[in-house]
């Protein structure tokens, strides 16, 4: 079979993505709303968006970052915070004003100092969500400093989320940003509730990219990059097929001198090109006929919201990534800078 020099699917989502706010904001907002019709909007500013009426406000700022004419649609997250309130949960998930609830291990990543510390505390809140289908967001990584960060993960899964899947055996839950062969075969070895997403960069890199012939600040994010034999089975998992895995970038933005120094922050920026760093591995894996259910379907299913109308086309073409884009008065590296990519989205 030759080779497609096009594309066309369903309009795609992200799953999974920081959008911070204020200038950051103006900044990258459109470069999500170009490519994706909605995207989960992850919570985990400072402070944290805790209640209906904060989740509703950035809803707000989000909707006046987007260039004029988008119709972008921001589905906004509460973040937990222990013995979160079951109540403010429901009120916030049956109005609409939240989507999701994200669950941060306290100091597990960026902004998560408000985060989770006991997750017993949660069970009134997981017992409400349960019950009105809200789903689980789950930044799966243990923060004991004794247990070495590339398995963070893994411990993850048996210290915390196993338990979590047997005492509420009909939460939804999404794994998020999955990068091992443990939360695969946890994730495919749980029920129809229990899904994940991944992210171009755990598709991409295994941890040597972190390395290579210095330290590179820009593969490093959270989770971290694992062996290449992880990396393979997350790759397997998303291009399998399986409704259980779906799109979410978990494009982080933060500036470059943010990045680059003695201790840079944690997070790739990959908004710009995300479906084209997609469609390279959908390709390469000879699976491009199910990007499209990995891009614009299996999220909307599991989420229990329409697909999306309309369609988007990436056409066959070099596509040079740029060494930086300006925003906010400085600049950010986007993910895959100065490569080319062979595909470019065109509307
Ligand atoms: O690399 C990451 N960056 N991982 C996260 O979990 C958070 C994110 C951020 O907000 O910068
Ligand atoms: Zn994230």
């Amino acid at each position: 079979m030759t080779a497609p020099t096009r594309l066309t699917i369903r309009r795609p989502d992200d799953w999974h993505v920081h959008l911070r706010d204020g200038d950051m904001l103006e900044a990258v907002a459109s470069y999500t709303a170009r490519q994706f019709a909605r995207a989960i909007v992850m919570p985990n500013l400072a402070p944290p968006i805790i209640s209906v009426a904060s989740a509703e406000a950035y809803r707000t700022r989000i909707l006046s970052a987007l260039p004029t004419g988008s119709d972008f649609t921001p589905l906004m997250t509460c973040y937990l915070i222990d013995r979160a309130e079951p109540a403010e949960l429901v009120r916030g998930f049956e109005s609409g004003a939240w989507a999701a609830a994200k669950l941060y291990p306290a100091h597990a990543t960026t902004n998560s100092a408000y985060g989770v510390t006991e997750i017993r505390t949660l069970r009134p809140a997981l017992e409400a969500m349960q019950r009105i289908g809200m789903p689980l967001l789950v930044h799966g990584e243990v923060t004991d400093p004794e247990v070495d960060i590339f398995d963070r993960e893994a411990v993850f899964i048996e210290r915390v989320l196993a338990g979590v899947v047997r005492d509420f055996p009909a939460l939804k839950i999404v794994f998020e940003h999955i990068t091992t062969a443990e939360a695969v075969a946890f994730v495919e070895g749980a029920g129809p509730n229990v899904a994940a997403t991944v992210t171009p960069q755990h598709l991409l890199l295994n941890r040597n990219a972190i390395f290579a012939d210095g330290i590179r600040p820009h593969a490093y994010c959270l989770p971290v990059a694992k062996r290449e034999r992880h990396r393979l089975a997350v790759r397997r998992a998303a291009v399998s097929g399986s409704p259980k895995f779906f799109l979410g970038t978990d494009s982080a933005p933060h500036a470059v001198e943010k990045k680059e120094g003695a201790c840079g922050c944690a997070g790739i920026f990959n908004a710009p090109y995300a479906l084209e760093a997609y469609a390279g591995v959908f390709e390469a894996e000879d699976a491009l006929d199910r990007l499209e259910g990995f891009a614009s379907e299996h999220g909307p299913r599991f989420y229990g919201l329409p697909l999306n109308e309309g369609t988007v086309t990436l056409e066959r073409s070099g596509t040079v990534v740029p060494d930086r884009l300006p925003a906010a008065g400085t600049s950010l590296i986007p993910f895959q800078a100065g490569e080319t990519l062979s595909w470019r989205f065109v509307a």
